[in-house]
């Protein structure tokens, strides 16, 4: 058996697509895991895996791809200040606390950047913000709220908000403001454990409609519909489409937001 074998019979029992992880970078990593374990085929690292919950639970881990940036789509960025932050402020009562969720926030510039977001346009609108950031990896959680970042993650993000809200530390980026203890950061397995519930608007891009298998897109579109107020949103990333058995659910709005669909005009 080859690594395409391997993957191709073994991530469907994750609820993973084996397309996705067929890169040498990860290869590479299944492979120091398989010496660790003193195990020398993909037939014996197959059978491992299968016959142990756990070790299921750390290839799950060593597969994830942590790639994420700053104003990652930068147009939707642009969608979110003039259309669809103002339609959801305008829906939900001024007393009432305007909650979103970053699911599979990866080291925190997706949660970031909407916080910023927020600052620099909504944060003098006198409503106030709760907003939650979970991933799958502590690792990421723990670069999350050290907030330094390399060049790169920015490339997206106007520069004048690099130079507003970062300090360039010889090159590495560092969150001026100590906007980190603004986010509520948590571990979170969007596979295993139910969702923060009440969100108006759920962040879940380049990850559930990226990688995982179609039945568990469904299972956790579901879910993510449970957990949003009628009337919230779901945003999710430049090509991902929610699967097609969930449309008495949501409603494309404008590419990638969808709408949750329950009693007209209700948030
Ligand atoms: C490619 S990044 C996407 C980050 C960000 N949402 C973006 O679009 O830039 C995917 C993230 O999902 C996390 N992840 C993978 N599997 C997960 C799971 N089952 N539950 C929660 N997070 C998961 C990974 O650790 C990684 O940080």
């Amino acid at each position: 058996m080859e690594y395409k074998e391997f993957l191709k019979t073994t991530l469907p029992h994750l609820g993973l697509r084996w397309r996705r992880f067929n890169r040498k970078s990860i290869r590479n990593r299944v492979i120091d895991r398989m010496r660790q374990l003193n195990l020398h085929t993909w037939s014996d690292y197959k059978r491992h895996v299968l016959e142990n919950e756990e070790e299921r639970y750390l290839l799950t881990g060593m597969l994830a791809v942590t790639i994420s940036r700053f104003w990652r789509n930068s147009s939707l960025f642009e969608r979110l200040e003039k259309k669809w932050l103002p339609v959801l402020l305008e829906a939900v009562s001024p007393e009432e606390t305007v909650q979103i969720w970053s699911a599979g926030c990866a080291s925190g510039e997706e949660p970031y950047s909407l916080l910023i977001l927020w600052q620099e346009s909504f944060a003098n609108s006198g409503r106030s913000l709760r907003l939650l950031a979970s991933d799958s990896d502590t690792h990421c959680l723990k670069r999350a709220r050290q907030a330094r970042y390399p060049a790169s993650s920015f490339r997206e993000m106007p520069l004048q908000l690099r130079q507003e809200y970062f300090a360039n530390e010889k090159g590495t980026f560092s969150l001026r403001h100590d906007l980190s203890q603004k986010i509520e950061w948590f571990e979170h397995n969007l596979i295993w454990e139910p969702p923060p519930m009440n969100n108006h608007l759920i962040f879940c891009r380049n990850l559930v409609y990226t990688y995982f298998v179609d039945a568990l897109q469904d299972e956790i579109t579901r879910r993510f519909h449970q957990a949003l107020v009628a009337g919230g949103f779901l945003v999710v990333g430049r090509k991902d489409r929610l699967p097609h058995g969930t449309g008495e659910l949501f409603r494309l709005v404008e590419h990638p937001v969808y709408q949750t669909i329950d009693v007209p005009g209700a948030i």
